[in-house]
């Protein structure tokens, strides 16, 4: 198993847009895949069809749950030719309030998901993260096997990414397993402009060994997420085969650097704890 938390603390840079684009591309290639929505505004949870949960990731980090995970999965509603469903650990709003009594935990409360996720086997594991640093993006740093960056090649960009790849070394310096590993630097959303070709060029002299092949900014990534379909299932749509393309190499790529070369990787190492 891999889990790999895909994050930056800009909002409305692509995160959640990466997570669907990877767990269509994941579908896509035979690879099981759990979503996991730490995010309150559920932007995740709408995206695979999931529009009233019956659980919520909520409910496993009120306390200390180990393996509590597993009582909140349930299928995303990508159901047409979506082959292996992927599966969901939904957000709820609630979420909100949940970050704020977190921070009254005196033991401190940054591995409540880690714990939850403890024994969870399936082969690849997605955590959609807020935009924001606080108690459920810690989370999800503390639980995750590896960080994907996501975003924009726009001003104050290579900032941005500066200060969440500190928050990512300052979360190593804790975890007894020195994780997580970095998986790389998404770049979505690059348009055609020369001011994106420039934000995208800084990024990538700032980042040069971890910038991955970039997302462009389509209508029909929009449309699939907004119609909560998989981009792979989007036909005939402009743009939608090209779009799908991109997220099959940045699939390869992320799990290229978390060390999985092929199927065979990911479905082997899915027996362990994370
Ligand atoms: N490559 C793309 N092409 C076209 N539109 C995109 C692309 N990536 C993201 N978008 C659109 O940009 C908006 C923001 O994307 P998204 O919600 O994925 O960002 P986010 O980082 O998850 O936001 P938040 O921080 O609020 O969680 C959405 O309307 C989404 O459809
Ligand atoms: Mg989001």
């Amino acid at each position: 198993m891999v889990s790999i938390a895909v994050v930056n603390q800009k909002g409305g840079v692509g995160k959640t847009t990466v997570v669907l684009g990877l767990t269509s591309a994941a579908a896509q290639r035979g690879i099981r895949t759990l979503v996991v929505d730490m995010d309150p505004q559920g932007n995740a949870t709408t995206g695979l069809g999931v529009f009233e949960p019956t659980r919520s990731i909520d409910s496993v980090l009120v306390e200390e749950r180990p393996g509590g995970l597993r009582a909140t999965v349930e299928p995303t509603g990508w159901a047409t030719g979506c082959e292996p469903l992927p599966m969901l650990a939904a957000s709820s709003p609630s979420l909100a309030v949940r970050e704020a009594q977190l921070s009254t935990d005196p033991l401190g409360a940054q591995d409540r998901l880690r714990l939850a996720m403890r024994g969870h086997d399936v082969p690849l594991v997605l955590i959609d993260c807020p935009p924001s640093l606080g108690l459920l993006t810690i989370n999800a740093l503390f639980a995750a096997d590896a960080v994907l960056v996501v975003t924009e090649p726009g001003a104050w960009a290579v900032d941005g990414v500066g200060r969440m790849l500190q928050t990512v070394d300052r979360i190593r310096m804790r975890r007894p397993d020195g994780g997580p590993e970095a998986a790389g630097i998404a770049v979505n959303r690059l348009g055609r402009t020369r001011d994106g070709r420039y934000w995208n060029e800084q990024l990538i002299a700032a980042y040069p060994d971890q910038c991955l092949p970039p997302v462009r900014l389509r209508a029909a990534v929009a449309e699939a997420a907004a119609r909560s379909v998989p981009i792979h299932a989007m036909g005939r749509r402009p743009g939608a085969e090209e779009a799908a393309g991109e997220f099959d190499v940045l699939l390869d790529r992320v799990l290229h650097c978390c060390g999985c070369h092929d199927l065979h990787d990911l479905e082997h190492t899915s027996e362990g704890d994370i």
